[in-house]
């Protein structure tokens, strides 16, 4: 297969998530263009609609207006948040401090995530949960006047980050965040500080101080580099040609991909940079390499968390034995991610194990051949999706409409790539 074109990934979902609640938070008209308009995206702006924010409909290639209010009102009926571990967490922190009592619910999969990582927290600085342990979903938060926080994380992650920065700039409170580990994206730090806030990184310690005041805004949301690692790893198991991915955000605690994939011989490489609301943006190149394996260190799992089912894959191809260190957070993703990796790579003819918290995939170069299991996982959809563009594959995923929570029309693309028509 070879590869070829100028493809642009949709917008950050991370970042828009933040964006459109930042912007239900101000009072006036705030514009957002290039916002992710996946499923769940769609989760958090109905939301945000129930709490009062008018916001139009998110259509691909049209600008987001979003009319804030300055503050969150009370909803009328449950706060749906589908499949977005993000939009109830972080939803959570801005509840936190709002006076009326809210419910939340999800899908199969959001109810079966942990939320006693922000509910307890949130908890300490004030707000109020029923069931009182509120260890899942479905939930309901009453908020109100709150205290400022000190608080370790129990794990690196920047949804229980942005959930409680969040709480403290709704609740014009201070709050001090330690990370156990590497450092989490950190996109709800960057936006913060753009609207004048202080927030100050210093050795996995965040501390904020209520100083600044969100304001109405416009933005132009960059690709999202989740999205653009499929298509590089793509690239990279091609027979030829070469992608160029213009406009993707390549914020360093989301890149940690690209180092492995470096480590691993691939041939990827950041161009062009610019700055938006402190976010780099950049193009990705990716052409076809041979791949060797690596050891990923658990220190730089927070910065590649979600390109783990991609790695796993190019690992599965890659020459030698590759160890993914302390990925026990991916059993608590979308789906049990860790456990599910493994199987599917064992199902279409790989050589995958799970050794504690560990993955250890073997590579090798037989056609993977069988059926992959999602449990409505979008990257394992998208994962083993590129693992079936190798010669020989013959890989069928149960269930491919669920890259829509990311990335809406990544099938078409993938078709579009490899004719080399991007
Ligand atoms: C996200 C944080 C990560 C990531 C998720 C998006 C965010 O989750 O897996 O896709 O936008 O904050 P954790 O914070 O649970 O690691």
């Amino acid at each position: 297969m070879k590869v070829g074109g100028l493809i642009r990934v949709p917008g950050d979902k991370s970042i828009t998530h933040r964006l459109l609640m930042l912007a239900a938070m101000a009072r006036g008209v705030s514009y957002v263009g290039g916002a992710l308009t996946s499923l769940d995206a769609r989760s958090t702006a109905s939301c945000l609609r129930r709490l009062g924010a008018d916001i139009s409909p998110l259509r691909p290639g049209s600008v987001t207006r979003i009319a804030g209010r300055g503050r969150l009102s009370r909803p009328r009926a449950r706060l749906h948040c589908g499949n977005a571990g993000t939009t109830a967490r972080l939803l959570l922190g801005l509840l936190a401090a709002h006076r009326f009592e809210a419910q939340l619910t999800g899908d199969r999969s959001l109810r079966r995530r942990p939320m006693a990582r922000v509910t307890l927290p949130l908890g300490r600085m004030g707000a109020r949960f029923a069931p009182i342990d509120a260890a899942t979903l479905p939930l309901s938060v009453r908020g109100g006047a709150l205290s400022p926080l000190r608080w370790d994380l129990p794990v690196s992650s920047a949804q229980i980050k942005g959930s409680l920065l969040f709480a403290g700039m709704a609740g014009g409170v201070p709050v001090s965040l330690l990370e156990p580990g590497g450092l989490s994206r950190d996109h709800s730090e960057r936006l913060l500080r753009s609207f004048g806030f202080a927030v100050e990184t210093r050795g996995g310690r965040i501390e904020f101080e209520p100083a600044g005041r969100v304001v109405p805004f416009e933005v132009q949301v960059p690709g999202d580099p989740s999205s653009a690692a499929f298509l590089a790893g793509l690239a990279l198991l091609a027979e030829g040609g070469e992608l160029a991915l213009p406009g993707v955000g390549v914020n360093p605690t989301r890149t940690g991909f690209l180092t492995v994939l470096r480590r691993m011989g691939g041939a990827v490489e950041i161009h062009e940079l610019e700055d938006r609301f402190g976010e780099p943006v950049g193009t990705i190149e990716a052409r076809p390499a041979p791949l060797r394996s690596t050891e990923v260190a658990a220190a730089e799992i927070p910065g590649l968390v979600d390109e783990v089912p991609l790695l796993a894959v190019l690992a599965a191809r890659a020459e030698g034995i590759t160890i993914f260190r302390e990925v026990g957070e991916l059993r608590v993703k979308e789906s049990d991610r860790l456990s599910l990796i493994a199987s599917n790579l064992r199902a279409v003819g790989a050589d995958a194990e799970v050794v504690g918290s560990d993955l250890h995939v073997r590579g090798g170069d037989v056609p993977p051949r069988g059926r992959v299991r999602t449990d409505g996982d979008h990257r394992i959809a998208m994962a083993f999706a590129v693992l079936g563009t190798v010669r020989g594959a013959n890989i069928t995923i149960d269930d491919k409409a669920c890259a829509d929570v990311s990335f809406p029309g990544f099938f078409d693309t993938l078709r579009q790539v490899r004719r080399g028509q991007g």
